[in-house]
């Protein structure tokens, strides 16, 4: 079921989560949702890891020339309220209807059964909704999973840059994938 993107309502749904965008009130759940994806976050950032950075990704983080109302920075709810998951999408970014996902993240207690298989199917119905044809990424070489996961839901990569974030500079293979219907 589609539902209004106001902020603090659900924007889509996967079985029994709700996504909604986050906003400055969710900054302890982003944190502690942080604390529990350090390895992730050290795998981009370097280490010590700081979950600050998650907090960075989905309230502030902007790439050139976009501004906060094309960013939707998204969190994935359970029932009881408790915070799974966190997306970061950019708006027509780097080009018109193609929209850019820089972040995609569960706590690690909740992957590897399916459900980012089944929020990525989600996500791509809400994208198309929004007039989105494409969705672009980019994944590091020391990601394999992550790869592995994206490959297999069809993302092809499109070329190969390097980028420091943090104290850690790595090869990212930027992927993409046409948004079928
Ligand atoms: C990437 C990520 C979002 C994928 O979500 P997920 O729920 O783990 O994805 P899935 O469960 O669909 O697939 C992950 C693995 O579980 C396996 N799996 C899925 N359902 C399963 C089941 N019922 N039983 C056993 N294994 C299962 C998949 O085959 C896959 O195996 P693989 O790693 O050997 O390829 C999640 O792992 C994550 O948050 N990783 C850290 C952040 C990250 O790397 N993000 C991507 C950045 S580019």
């Amino acid at each position: 079921m589609r539902m209004t993107s106001l902020r603090g309502e659900a924007l889509f749904e996967v079985e029994e989560y709700r996504v909604r965008r986050v906003s400055e009130q969710d900054i302890p759940l982003l944190r502690n949702l942080g604390e529990r994806c350090r390895e992730h976050i050290e795998l981009h950032y370097g280490s010590p890891p700081d979950p600050e950075h998650l907090i960075r990704e989905l309230l502030t983080d902007l790439p050139p020339g976009k501004v906060l109302a094309d960013k939707f920075g998204m969190g994935l709810f359970d029932r009881s309220g408790r915070l799974v998951g966190g997306i970061d999408i950019i708006r027509d970014y780097p080009e018109p209807r193609e929209w850019y996902l820089g972040l995609f993240v569960l706590d690690p207690k909740s992957r590897n059964h399916g459900l980012g298989a089944k929020l990525l199917v989600a996500l791509e119905h809400w994208l198309r909704g929004e007039g989105a044809a494409y969705l672009r990424l980019a994944a590091s070489e020391h990601n394999e999973a992550g790869r592995r996961f994206w490959t297999r839901h069809g993302f092809e990569t499109v070329r190969q840059v390097i980028a420091e974030f943090g104290n850690k500079q790595s090869l990212f293979h930027v992927m993409r994938r046409a948004l079928e219907g």
